[in-house]
Protein backbone atom coordinates (compact mmCIF):
# COMPACT_ATOMS: atom_id res chain seq x y z
CA UNK A 1 0.00 0.00 0.00
CA UNK A 2 1.16 3.32 -0.60
CA UNK A 3 0.82 6.63 -0.06
CA UNK A 4 -0.61 9.94 -1.76
CA UNK A 5 -0.72 13.53 -0.68
CA UNK A 6 -2.67 15.85 -3.01
CA UNK A 7 -2.16 19.51 -1.57
CA UNK A 8 -3.65 21.85 -4.60
CA UNK A 9 -6.83 23.44 -4.08
CA UNK A 10 -8.47 22.45 -6.95
CA UNK A 11 -7.03 19.03 -7.27
CA UNK A 12 -8.26 18.69 -3.50
CA UNK A 13 -11.60 19.85 -4.13
CA UNK A 14 -11.50 17.31 -7.05
CA UNK A 15 -10.33 14.49 -5.36
CA UNK A 16 -12.70 14.96 -2.28
CA UNK A 17 -15.71 14.41 -4.76
CA UNK A 18 -14.40 11.24 -6.56
CA UNK A 19 -16.89 8.77 -5.16
CA UNK A 20 -14.19 5.73 -6.20
CA UNK A 21 -12.50 7.01 -2.81
CA UNK A 22 -13.55 5.72 0.43
CA UNK A 23 -13.16 7.43 3.73
CA UNK A 24 -10.10 6.02 6.00
CA UNK A 25 -8.99 8.51 8.59
CA UNK A 26 -11.39 6.82 11.47
CA UNK A 27 -10.01 3.45 11.24
CA UNK A 28 -7.75 3.74 14.18
CA UNK A 29 -10.50 5.27 15.56
CA UNK A 30 -13.01 2.39 15.35
CA UNK A 31 -13.98 1.94 18.48
CA UNK A 32 -15.89 4.89 18.58
CA UNK A 33 -16.46 5.49 15.04
CA UNK A 34 -17.07 1.98 12.95
CA UNK A 35 -19.91 1.82 10.60
CA UNK A 36 -20.84 6.08 11.66
CA UNK A 37 -22.19 8.01 8.82
CA UNK A 38 -18.43 9.63 8.44
CA UNK A 39 -17.15 6.32 7.06
CA UNK A 40 -19.46 4.71 5.31
CA UNK A 41 -19.71 4.14 1.54
CA UNK A 42 -21.60 4.27 -1.57
CA UNK A 43 -25.39 3.06 -1.30
CA UNK A 44 -25.04 2.55 2.48
CA UNK A 45 -23.67 6.05 3.20
CA UNK A 46 -26.05 7.75 0.45
CA UNK A 47 -29.32 5.89 2.37
CA UNK A 48 -28.31 7.01 5.88
CA UNK A 49 -27.18 10.46 4.93
CA UNK A 50 -30.39 10.82 3.21
CA UNK A 51 -32.54 10.28 6.33
CA UNK A 52 -30.32 11.88 8.83
CA UNK A 53 -30.39 15.58 6.17
CA UNK A 54 -34.20 15.56 7.50
CA UNK A 55 -32.75 16.81 10.88
CA UNK A 56 -30.62 19.71 8.97
CA UNK A 57 -33.02 22.12 7.11
CA UNK A 58 -32.88 25.59 6.72
CA UNK A 59 -36.00 26.80 8.81
CA UNK A 60 -34.67 24.68 11.97
CA UNK A 61 -31.19 26.64 11.71
CA UNK A 62 -33.26 29.73 11.85
CA UNK A 63 -34.97 29.01 14.38
CA UNK A 64 -32.26 27.26 16.45
CA UNK A 65 -30.13 30.38 15.77
CA UNK A 66 -33.44 32.53 16.80
CA UNK A 67 -35.13 31.04 19.86
CA UNK A 68 -32.61 28.29 20.88
CA UNK A 69 -29.15 29.35 21.00
CA UNK A 70 -29.76 32.99 22.71
CA UNK A 71 -31.39 30.84 25.91
CA UNK A 72 -28.53 28.35 25.99
CA UNK A 73 -26.02 30.54 25.80
CA UNK A 74 -27.33 33.09 28.56
CA UNK A 75 -27.78 29.90 30.53
CA UNK A 76 -23.98 28.47 29.74
CA UNK A 77 -22.17 31.86 29.80
CA UNK A 78 -23.78 33.45 33.43
CA UNK A 79 -21.67 31.86 36.08
CA UNK A 80 -18.66 32.83 33.63
CA UNK A 81 -19.93 36.25 33.39
CA UNK A 82 -20.36 36.61 37.10
CA UNK A 83 -16.87 35.48 37.83
CA UNK A 84 -15.52 37.95 35.07
CA UNK A 85 -12.80 34.98 33.26
CA UNK A 86 -13.52 31.86 31.32
CA UNK A 87 -11.37 29.19 29.82
CA UNK A 88 -12.39 30.07 26.12
CA UNK A 89 -12.30 26.68 25.89
CA UNK A 90 -14.42 25.51 28.45
CA UNK A 91 -17.14 28.24 27.73
CA UNK A 92 -17.12 27.24 23.99
CA UNK A 93 -17.40 23.31 24.59
CA UNK A 94 -20.07 23.35 27.19
CA UNK A 95 -22.65 25.73 24.92
CA UNK A 96 -21.27 24.02 21.69
CA UNK A 97 -22.20 20.42 23.27
CA UNK A 98 -25.48 21.77 24.43
CA UNK A 99 -25.97 22.71 21.09
CA UNK A 100 -24.81 19.32 19.27
CA UNK A 101 -26.92 17.40 21.77
CA UNK A 102 -30.20 18.95 20.77
CA UNK A 103 -29.38 18.31 17.01
CA UNK A 104 -28.19 14.74 18.00
CA UNK A 105 -31.35 14.01 20.58
CA UNK A 106 -29.39 13.51 24.01
CA UNK A 107 -31.66 15.31 26.13
CA UNK A 108 -30.44 17.03 29.66
CA UNK A 109 -33.34 17.33 31.81
CA UNK A 110 -31.46 19.14 34.81
CA UNK A 111 -29.71 21.54 32.86
CA UNK A 112 -27.12 22.71 35.21
CA UNK A 113 -23.71 23.08 35.59
CA UNK A 114 -22.93 19.15 36.91
CA UNK A 115 -25.10 17.87 34.41
CA UNK A 116 -23.40 19.72 31.53
CA UNK A 117 -20.03 18.93 32.79
CA UNK A 118 -20.43 15.81 33.12
CA UNK A 119 -21.83 14.96 28.76
CA UNK A 120 -18.55 17.18 28.40
CA UNK A 121 -16.07 15.48 29.62
CA UNK A 122 -17.81 12.06 27.81
CA UNK A 123 -17.89 13.79 24.62
CA UNK A 124 -14.22 14.99 25.03
CA UNK A 125 -12.92 11.04 25.56
CA UNK A 126 -15.27 10.42 22.45
CA UNK A 127 -13.31 12.73 20.55
CA UNK A 128 -10.12 11.65 21.52
CA UNK A 129 -10.99 8.61 20.64
CA UNK A 130 -12.96 10.12 17.05
CA UNK A 131 -9.05 11.67 16.47
CA UNK A 132 -7.23 8.69 17.70
CA UNK A 133 -4.88 9.19 14.73
CA UNK A 134 -3.56 12.53 15.75
CA UNK A 135 -3.15 11.30 19.36
CA UNK A 136 -0.22 11.44 21.16
CA UNK A 137 -1.30 9.09 23.85
CA UNK A 138 -0.84 5.50 24.13
CA UNK A 139 -3.51 4.38 21.90
CA UNK A 140 -5.17 1.39 24.10
CA UNK A 141 -5.37 3.87 26.88
CA UNK A 142 -7.57 6.18 24.71
CA UNK A 143 -9.54 2.62 23.57
CA UNK A 144 -10.15 1.79 27.22
CA UNK A 145 -11.16 4.85 27.87
CA UNK A 146 -13.75 5.59 25.10
CA UNK A 147 -15.42 1.98 26.22
CA UNK A 148 -15.76 3.56 29.67
CA UNK A 149 -17.38 7.07 28.17
CA UNK A 150 -19.65 5.13 26.29
CA UNK A 151 -20.84 2.29 28.84
CA UNK A 152 -21.59 6.05 31.10
CA UNK A 153 -23.35 7.61 28.32
CA UNK A 154 -25.37 4.82 27.58
CA UNK A 155 -26.81 4.71 31.24
CA UNK A 156 -26.98 8.10 32.28
CA UNK A 157 -27.97 10.30 28.69
CA UNK A 158 -28.50 7.74 26.02
CA UNK A 159 -31.06 5.12 27.54
CA UNK A 160 -33.24 7.62 29.30
CA UNK A 161 -33.24 10.01 25.89
CA UNK A 162 -34.03 7.13 24.01
CA UNK A 163 -36.68 5.98 26.06
CA UNK A 164 -38.48 9.49 26.10
CA UNK A 165 -38.27 9.70 22.44
CA UNK A 166 -39.53 5.77 21.95
CA UNK A 167 -42.58 7.05 24.29
CA UNK A 168 -43.65 10.43 21.94
CA UNK A 169 -43.87 8.09 18.86
CA UNK A 170 -46.18 5.73 20.66
CA UNK A 171 -48.18 8.39 21.63
CA UNK A 172 -47.69 10.15 17.96
CA UNK A 173 -48.76 7.02 16.67
CA UNK A 174 -51.71 6.38 18.71
CA UNK A 175 -53.05 9.89 17.48
CA UNK A 176 -52.35 11.61 21.17
CA UNK A 177 -49.91 14.15 20.19
CA UNK A 178 -49.51 16.24 17.14
CA UNK A 179 -45.68 16.17 14.97
CA UNK A 180 -44.95 19.77 16.93
CA UNK A 181 -44.93 17.54 19.75
CA UNK A 182 -42.23 14.68 18.82
CA UNK A 183 -38.46 16.41 19.23
CA UNK A 184 -36.20 17.38 15.65
CA UNK A 185 -33.11 15.47 16.11
CA UNK A 186 -31.43 12.61 14.49
CA UNK A 187 -32.39 10.49 17.36
CA UNK A 188 -35.49 10.88 17.03
CA UNK A 189 -35.68 10.46 13.22
CA UNK A 190 -33.28 7.04 13.69
CA UNK A 191 -36.31 5.79 16.11
CA UNK A 192 -38.83 6.61 13.08
CA UNK A 193 -36.91 5.25 10.22
CA UNK A 194 -38.85 5.80 7.73
CA UNK A 195 -36.64 4.46 4.99
CA UNK A 196 -35.85 0.96 7.06
CA UNK A 197 -32.21 1.74 7.29
CA UNK A 198 -31.05 -0.85 9.29
CA UNK A 199 -28.89 -0.64 12.17
CA UNK A 200 -28.23 -2.48 15.44
CA UNK A 201 -28.79 -0.95 19.08
CA UNK A 202 -25.26 -0.14 19.73
CA UNK A 203 -24.71 1.68 16.36
CA UNK A 204 -27.55 3.65 16.67
CA UNK A 205 -25.22 4.82 20.41
CA UNK A 206 -22.20 5.56 18.76
CA UNK A 207 -23.98 7.57 15.58
CA UNK A 208 -25.49 9.40 18.41
CA UNK A 209 -22.01 9.52 20.10
CA UNK A 210 -19.81 10.42 16.89
CA UNK A 211 -23.01 13.61 16.52
CA UNK A 212 -21.98 14.81 19.81
CA UNK A 213 -18.31 14.98 19.11
CA UNK A 214 -18.16 15.79 16.00
CA UNK A 215 -20.20 19.31 16.21
CA UNK A 216 -18.91 20.08 19.29
CA UNK A 217 -15.01 19.37 18.80
CA UNK A 218 -15.08 20.81 16.06
CA UNK A 219 -17.23 23.84 16.68
CA UNK A 220 -15.00 24.87 19.98
CA UNK A 221 -11.98 24.98 18.32
CA UNK A 222 -13.24 26.81 15.72
CA UNK A 223 -14.65 29.76 18.08
CA UNK A 224 -11.67 29.71 19.92
CA UNK A 225 -9.34 30.37 16.43
CA UNK A 226 -11.52 32.93 15.44
CA UNK A 227 -11.55 34.82 18.26
CA UNK A 228 -8.25 35.03 18.60
CA UNK A 229 -7.77 35.38 14.92
CA UNK A 230 -10.05 38.59 15.19
CA UNK A 231 -8.45 39.92 18.42
CA UNK A 232 -4.97 39.52 16.93
CA UNK A 233 -6.24 41.14 13.87
CA UNK A 234 -8.10 44.09 15.99
CA UNK A 235 -4.68 45.06 17.53
CA UNK A 236 -3.00 45.71 14.11
CA UNK A 237 -5.58 47.21 12.56
CA UNK A 238 -7.68 49.60 14.92
CA UNK A 239 -9.78 50.73 11.81
CA UNK A 240 -11.70 47.61 11.57
CA UNK A 241 -12.17 47.54 15.41
CA UNK A 242 -15.59 49.62 15.40
CA UNK A 243 -16.51 47.37 12.40
CA UNK A 244 -15.87 44.26 14.11
CA UNK A 245 -18.13 45.53 17.25
CA UNK A 246 -21.14 46.91 14.60
CA UNK A 247 -21.20 45.24 11.00
CA UNK A 248 -21.75 41.24 11.46
CA UNK A 249 -21.83 40.80 7.94
CA UNK A 250 -17.60 41.88 8.27
CA UNK A 251 -17.78 39.95 11.48
CA UNK A 252 -18.95 36.31 9.76
CA UNK A 253 -16.57 37.30 6.71
CA UNK A 254 -13.58 37.23 9.41
CA UNK A 255 -15.19 33.86 11.30
CA UNK A 256 -14.91 32.07 7.85
CA UNK A 257 -11.42 33.75 6.68
CA UNK A 258 -10.28 32.02 10.51
CA UNK A 259 -11.88 29.16 9.30
CA UNK A 260 -9.98 28.86 6.17
CA UNK A 261 -6.59 28.85 8.49
CA UNK A 262 -7.90 26.34 10.76
CA UNK A 263 -9.35 23.22 8.96
CA UNK A 264 -11.11 20.93 12.16
CA UNK A 265 -8.61 18.37 10.56
CA UNK A 266 -5.61 19.19 8.55
CA UNK A 267 -5.94 16.14 6.37
CA UNK A 268 -8.82 13.99 4.88
CA UNK A 269 -7.66 10.24 4.45
CA UNK A 270 -9.19 8.84 1.64
CA UNK A 271 -8.64 4.52 0.58
CA UNK A 272 -8.66 4.08 -3.53
CA UNK A 273 -11.81 1.63 -3.82
CA UNK A 274 -10.34 -0.05 -7.16
CA UNK A 275 -6.87 1.13 -9.52
CA UNK A 276 -7.38 4.47 -10.55
CA UNK A 277 -6.30 7.69 -12.03
CA UNK A 278 -6.50 10.96 -9.70
CA UNK A 279 -7.04 14.50 -10.75
CA UNK A 280 -3.70 15.05 -10.04
CA UNK A 281 -2.74 12.25 -12.79
CA UNK A 282 -0.81 10.21 -10.11
CA UNK A 283 -2.08 6.33 -10.33
CA UNK A 284 -3.38 4.51 -7.45
CA UNK A 285 -4.13 0.68 -6.85
CA UNK A 286 -6.49 -0.49 -4.67
CA UNK A 287 -6.21 -0.02 -1.15
CA UNK A 288 -3.59 3.28 -1.35
CA UNK A 289 -3.50 6.00 0.92
CA UNK A 290 -4.73 9.24 -0.47
CA UNK A 291 -3.96 12.04 1.95
CA UNK A 292 -5.87 14.90 1.03
CA UNK A 293 -3.77 18.17 2.72
CA UNK A 294 -6.46 20.58 3.52
CA UNK A 295 -4.23 22.60 5.48
CA UNK A 296 -1.71 23.09 2.82
CA UNK A 297 -5.02 23.67 0.05
CA UNK A 298 -6.93 25.92 2.26
CA UNK A 299 -3.43 28.19 1.63
CA UNK A 300 -3.03 27.84 -2.01
CA UNK A 301 -1.81 31.04 -2.86
CA UNK A 302 -3.20 30.51 -7.08
CA UNK A 303 -6.30 30.72 -5.46
CA UNK A 304 -6.29 32.84 -1.83
CA UNK A 305 -3.38 35.17 -3.55
CA UNK A 306 0.15 35.65 -1.96
CA UNK A 307 -1.00 36.29 1.26
CA UNK A 308 -2.77 32.93 1.73
CA UNK A 309 -1.20 31.67 4.61
CA UNK A 310 -1.78 35.13 6.87
CA UNK A 311 -5.55 36.44 8.09
CA UNK A 312 -7.14 38.80 5.84
CA UNK A 313 -10.52 39.54 6.05
CA UNK A 314 -10.62 41.86 2.88
CA UNK A 315 -9.23 38.55 1.04
CA UNK A 316 -11.15 38.90 -2.38
CA UNK A 317 -12.26 35.72 -3.62
CA UNK A 318 -12.29 33.92 -6.79
CA UNK A 319 -16.10 33.67 -8.01
CA UNK A 320 -17.48 30.22 -6.60
CA UNK A 321 -14.38 29.57 -4.16
CA UNK A 322 -16.20 29.58 -0.96
CA UNK A 323 -14.49 31.80 2.08
CA UNK A 324 -13.77 28.68 4.52
CA UNK A 325 -11.97 27.09 1.38
CA UNK A 326 -11.95 22.83 2.43
CA UNK A 327 -12.60 23.17 5.72
CA UNK A 328 -15.92 21.61 5.43
CA UNK A 329 -15.32 19.14 3.08
CA UNK A 330 -16.61 19.26 -0.21
CA UNK A 331 -18.59 16.09 -2.09
CA UNK A 332 -20.48 13.70 -0.27
CA UNK A 333 -19.02 13.65 3.12
CA UNK A 334 -19.56 17.70 3.16
CA UNK A 335 -20.35 18.52 7.04
CA UNK A 336 -24.20 18.22 7.87
CA UNK A 337 -22.76 21.35 10.00
CA UNK A 338 -21.49 23.21 7.95
CA UNK A 339 -24.41 26.21 7.07
CA UNK A 340 -25.32 25.33 11.01
CA UNK A 341 -22.29 26.72 12.18
CA UNK A 342 -20.83 29.09 9.34
CA UNK A 343 -24.40 30.24 8.57
CA UNK A 344 -24.94 30.80 4.70
CA UNK A 345 -22.80 33.42 2.48
CA UNK A 346 -24.45 36.72 1.87
CA UNK A 347 -25.52 38.12 -0.98
CA UNK A 348 -25.75 41.40 -2.26
CA UNK A 349 -29.31 42.19 -1.30
CA UNK A 350 -28.75 40.20 2.20
CA UNK A 351 -30.99 41.65 4.67
CA UNK A 352 -28.50 42.04 7.75
CA UNK A 353 -31.28 41.70 10.01
CA UNK A 354 -32.69 38.05 9.05
CA UNK A 355 -29.35 36.99 7.56
CA UNK A 356 -28.42 33.33 9.15
CA UNK A 357 -25.07 34.17 10.62
CA UNK A 358 -24.31 30.25 11.70
CA UNK A 359 -23.36 29.79 15.45
CA UNK A 360 -19.62 30.46 15.27
CA UNK A 361 -19.80 33.74 13.78
CA UNK A 362 -22.34 34.25 16.89
CA UNK A 363 -20.79 32.65 19.60
CA UNK A 364 -17.70 35.40 18.41
CA UNK A 365 -19.94 38.51 18.39
CA UNK A 366 -21.36 37.76 21.75
CA UNK A 367 -17.61 37.41 22.87
CA UNK A 368 -17.02 40.65 21.50
CA UNK A 369 -20.10 42.07 23.19
CA UNK A 370 -18.63 41.57 26.48
CA UNK A 371 -15.85 43.17 25.65
CA UNK A 372 -13.75 39.65 25.86
CA UNK A 373 -10.14 39.57 25.72
CA UNK A 374 -7.10 37.00 26.32
CA UNK A 375 -5.97 37.49 30.22
CA UNK A 376 -2.65 38.98 30.32
CA UNK A 377 -1.65 37.35 33.47
CA UNK A 378 -2.25 33.91 32.49
CA UNK A 379 -1.13 33.38 28.77
CA UNK A 380 -3.40 30.67 26.27
CA UNK A 381 -1.52 27.13 25.91
CA UNK A 382 -1.81 25.07 22.75
CA UNK A 383 -3.35 21.44 23.17
CA UNK A 384 -0.62 18.89 24.28
CA UNK A 385 -2.79 15.89 23.55
CA UNK A 386 -3.05 15.85 19.81
CA UNK A 387 -0.69 16.71 16.59
CA UNK A 388 -3.77 18.92 15.73
CA UNK A 389 -3.02 22.66 16.39
CA UNK A 390 -5.69 23.51 18.20
CA UNK A 391 -6.06 25.57 21.44
CA UNK A 392 -6.04 23.58 24.45
CA UNK A 393 -6.30 26.15 27.44
CA UNK A 394 -7.44 29.82 26.66
CA UNK A 395 -8.06 31.93 29.67
CA UNK A 396 -10.27 35.59 28.66
CA UNK A 397 -11.63 38.04 31.00
CA UNK A 398 -14.81 39.06 29.77
CA UNK A 399 -17.81 41.82 31.23
CA UNK A 400 -21.42 41.18 31.70
CA UNK A 401 -23.77 42.37 29.19
CA UNK A 402 -27.62 43.60 30.13
C1 LIG B 1 -16.61 24.51 12.57
C2 LIG B 1 -17.28 23.40 12.72
C3 LIG B 1 -17.17 22.17 11.84
C4 LIG B 1 -16.19 21.80 10.98
C5 LIG B 1 -14.92 22.55 10.62
C6 LIG B 1 -16.58 20.53 10.40
C7 LIG B 1 -15.85 19.83 9.44
C8 LIG B 1 -16.28 18.69 8.81
C9 LIG B 1 -15.58 18.03 7.73
C10 LIG B 1 -14.24 18.47 7.12
C11 LIG B 1 -16.31 16.93 7.37
C12 LIG B 1 -15.98 15.96 6.23
C13 LIG B 1 -14.85 15.03 6.55
C14 LIG B 1 -14.37 14.25 5.35
O1 LIG B 1 -14.74 14.53 4.22
O2 LIG B 1 -13.59 13.33 5.59
C15 LIG B 1 -17.46 16.90 8.23
C16 LIG B 1 -18.43 15.94 8.19
C17 LIG B 1 -19.53 15.92 9.03
N1 LIG B 1 -19.89 16.87 9.96
FE1 LIG B 1 -18.88 18.54 10.39
N2 LIG B 1 -17.78 20.15 10.95
C18 LIG B 1 -18.19 21.14 11.84
C19 LIG B 1 -19.35 21.15 12.59
C20 LIG B 1 -20.33 20.20 12.56
C21 LIG B 1 -21.56 20.23 13.33
C22 LIG B 1 -21.99 21.34 14.28
C23 LIG B 1 -22.23 19.07 13.05
C24 LIG B 1 -23.54 18.55 13.59
C25 LIG B 1 -24.38 19.19 14.33
C26 LIG B 1 -21.42 18.32 12.09
C27 LIG B 1 -21.77 17.11 11.55
C28 LIG B 1 -21.05 16.47 10.56
C29 LIG B 1 -21.48 15.19 10.00
C30 LIG B 1 -22.71 14.39 10.39
C31 LIG B 1 -20.52 14.84 9.04
C32 LIG B 1 -20.49 13.59 8.18
C33 LIG B 1 -21.17 13.80 6.86
C34 LIG B 1 -21.08 12.59 5.96
O3 LIG B 1 -20.16 11.78 6.09
O4 LIG B 1 -21.99 12.45 5.13
N3 LIG B 1 -20.29 19.03 11.83
N4 LIG B 1 -17.44 17.98 9.10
Amino acid sequence: MKTITVSGYDVASDTLRDQRLAQSLYDEGAVIMADVLLVLHGAEHRARRLLELRVFRRDFFRYYEHVVFPATLKQTVAPYEAAGRADLMELSYRLTMNLTADFAGIDRPLRDAEETERLRRQVMVFSEGATLVHSTRDKETVRNEVRAALAEFKTTFYEPSLARRQLLLTDFAAGKITEEDVPRDVLTVLLKNDERVEMAPDLMMREIAFYLQAGSHSTANATAHAFHDVITWCATHPEDRQRVDTDPLFLQRCVHESLRLHPASPVAWRRSTCPMTLPTGADADADDRVVIDLATANRDPSIFGVDADSFNPHRILRDGTPPWGLTFGIGVHTCLGRDLDGGLQPRADTDPLTHQYGIVPLLVQELIKRKARPDPSDPALAASHTERANWGYYPILLDTVC
